[in-house]
């Protein structure tokens, strides 16, 4: 018998069995003692050297494929008479164990798509800032009592030109290293993690994310702000999202705002309440002074608007997410919702 025909009726033989016992037999038939290809194998030394180098790497090889078909096999049948003889059709498929996206990236994935969508560039800064950017080139000097709004983790390390390193307590320092390096116009976000040495609760974290706009040029805006605010938020909530803008104050902005929004009673748990999403305004002009920006529009100046929203805030609205430190629980039942 030729090695293709062997091959076919052992891998035939190997397949119809449904129990240990004739998976054996089949074993004996093809690869015992005086199994069939074993046969083949014992006989090769009396061939002619041309047959051999034919039938022998052919007959080694099916050995070796055999073998482990009837292995393979082997656990098939076996789970098979452990489920009761049979295959039971009627079982609950088995669920796939995949990976999860954690809701902060979700969200801060989602809200990079939407600002890229607008035309804004993403731009990445560092969590290890300095008093400079962090508060001084913000018009925040020191003293300045707002600097107790942001509860700040000052590092051990000897303070440099810049000021005293800090852990950045907000996005807010790359408008500044932004304007730095680059001429307006130009619109972007900058995501990332910031820090607060405060207390936690259900909305307080020594750690969150935020996201910075910033938007400069020649004739940008509140009006520009709003429509930017309008868009964002249809996207991201996938409706109309009533929203209103309040005076706050901030250093950096001239005049100040908070954003509120309201979402619908029905499609939301928070829905009918106004709740606030982010501080805004128009980009003060002591921060362009510290950019050495033309701040005067009618000498040809530029003018623009900056926002901050909190990531953490936006998915725990999004998604329905009661206390901010589940974000950072590493609780795996937290994480497999999303
Ligand atoms: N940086 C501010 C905060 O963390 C938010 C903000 C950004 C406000 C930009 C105005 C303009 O609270």
């Amino acid at each position: 018998m030729d090695i293709d025909s062997l091959k076919r009726s052992a891998v035939t033989a190997v397949e119809n069995v449904s129990n240990l016992k004739d998976l054996e037999a089949v074993r004996v038939k093809y690869l015992g003692r005086k199994g069939e290809l074993t046969k083949i194998l014992r006989s090769l030394k009396e061939l002619s050297l041309k047959e051999r180098r034919e039938i022998g790497p052919a007959a080694n090889k099916l050995k070796q494929e055999l073998g482990k078909l009837i292995e393979e096999r082997k656990q098939t049948v076996q789970g098979i008479a452990s489920e009761g003889g049979h295959n039971d059709v009627t079982r609950p498929g088995e669920k796939v164990k995949i990976g999860h996206i954690h809701p902060l990236t979700r969200i801060e994935r989602e809200v990079r798509d939407i600002f890229t969508s607008l035309n804004f560039s993403i731009i990445d800064g560092p969590e290890i800032e300095t008093e400079y950017y962090n508060f001084d080139a913000l018009n925040i000097p020191p003293n300045h009592p707002a600097r107790d709004v942001w509860d700040t983790f000052w590092l051990k390390q000897s303070a440099t030109k810049k000021g005293k390193p800090l852990l950045r307590t907000h996005t807010s320092p790359m408008q500044i290293r932004y304007m730095e390096t680059h001429e307006p116009p130009f619109q972007i976000i900058v995501p990332g993690r910031v820090f607060r040495y405060e207390a936690t609760d259900a909305s307080h974290e020594i750690n969150f994310y935020q996201v910075e706009g910033l938007m400069v040029g020649k004739n940008v805006t509140l009006a520009n702000f709003k429509y930017v605010m309008e868009e964002f938020l249809k996207r991201l909530f996938g409706h109309q999202v009533q929203f209103r803008f309040r005076p706050g104050y901030f250093p950096f902005v001239e005049p100040g705002l908070e954003v509120d929004i309201k979402l619908s009673k029905e499609h939301h748990r928070l829905g009918g309440k106004w709740l606030e999403i982010m501080g805004a305004g128009m980009v003060h002009r002591k921060v362009f002074n510290a950019v050495k920006y033309n701040s005067n529009p009618p000498a040809g100046g530029v003018q623009g608007f900056a926002f901050g929203v909190g990531l953490d805030r936006l998915a725990m609205i999004k998604y329905n997410i009661p206390d901010i430190r589940l974000f950072y629980s590493g609780d795996l039942r937290f994480v497999r919702q999303f």
